[in-house]
């Protein structure tokens, strides 16, 4: 059965630092009145996974990483596996976000062996997909979206649950967003191109909607037929913004 909650996701990307506990513990406050009507989910640099873990603890806040490495343990400098960020308290894990794609040269084979080591270690995986502007302009977007899906699942998702979020990269930090109408058409796009690769499962999953997307703007997304919650940057930063969109779902 589909997942009817929606789901608010907080990528704070390479920003934060200890102090940013402190927005834990306001989001905590705020979820201590028991009026949230979605799951929450923030996902800190890697060195603050633990932390925030602890001060999230026994709240109904969770906790994610930014990436994985595919493999569970090994030679690889600098990389941290899914087994180690499960340790380290995280039950989430975005997969596939397009400023690993295009600045790191991931591939959508690449995400997908990344989600089946998000699946061994017990964490959920959100994987991203979005065009660029050209890809947009030349009107190749619908196309490249269902090929990055379609290349991205591996078969394991078949019995899971999971999610996907469609962050277009020219709205990614821009303040520029698609129309609702834009965004309604590619999570619908995205569903198919999921059913198309795995079956009946993707019907089950929720489709998030990444890129811009603020306290003044979430309402109207979050409203939007196909949106089952949203995967916000710059605006999760500050508790107060967060809490905005949070309460606006
Ligand atoms: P912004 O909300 O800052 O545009 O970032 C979106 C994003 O990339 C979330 O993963």
């Amino acid at each position: 059965m589909k997942q009817s909650v929606k789901l608010i996701a907080g990528n704070w990307k390479m920003n934060g630092s200890a102090a940013s506990l402190a927005e834990i513990e306001a989001l905590r406050a705020d979820a201590g009145r028991g009026e949230w009507r979605v799951e929450v989910v923030v996902f800190p640099p890697s060195p603050l996974v633990e932390r925030v873990a602890r001060a999230a603890g026994g709240s109904p806040i969770e906790v994610g990483a930014q990436d994985c490495r595919a493999e569970a343990a090994g030679a690889f400098t600098g990389c941290v596996s899914a087994e180690l960020l499960h340790d380290a308290g995280a039950r989430w894990v975005i997969l596939g976000h397009s400023e690993r794609r295009q600045g790191l040269g991931e591939t959508s084979a690449g995400v997908a062996a990344k989600v089946e080591a998000a699946l061994r270690a017990g964490l959920h995986p959100i994987i991203c997909v979005g065009e660029t502007l050209a890809e947009r302009d030349a009107g190749e977007a619908e196309t490249v979206v269902a090929a990055q899906v379609g290349a991205s699942l591996p078969d394991s998702l078949r019995d899971q649950t999971f999610t996907l979020a469609y962050e277009p990269v020219w709205a990614i930090g821009t303040g520029r967003t698609p129309t609702p109408a834009d965004i309604a058409r590619m999570h619908e796009v995205i569903r198919s191109a999921a059913a198309a690769r795995l079956g009946p499962v993707a019907a089950d999953m929720r489709v998030l909607y990444g890129g811009s997307v603020n306290p003044a703007n979430a309402a109207t997304i979050l409203a939007t037929p196909g949106v089952d919650g949203a995967l916000v940057g710059g605006a999760s930063l500050k508790a107060a913004d967060f809490l905005a969109i949070i309460h606006a779902a």
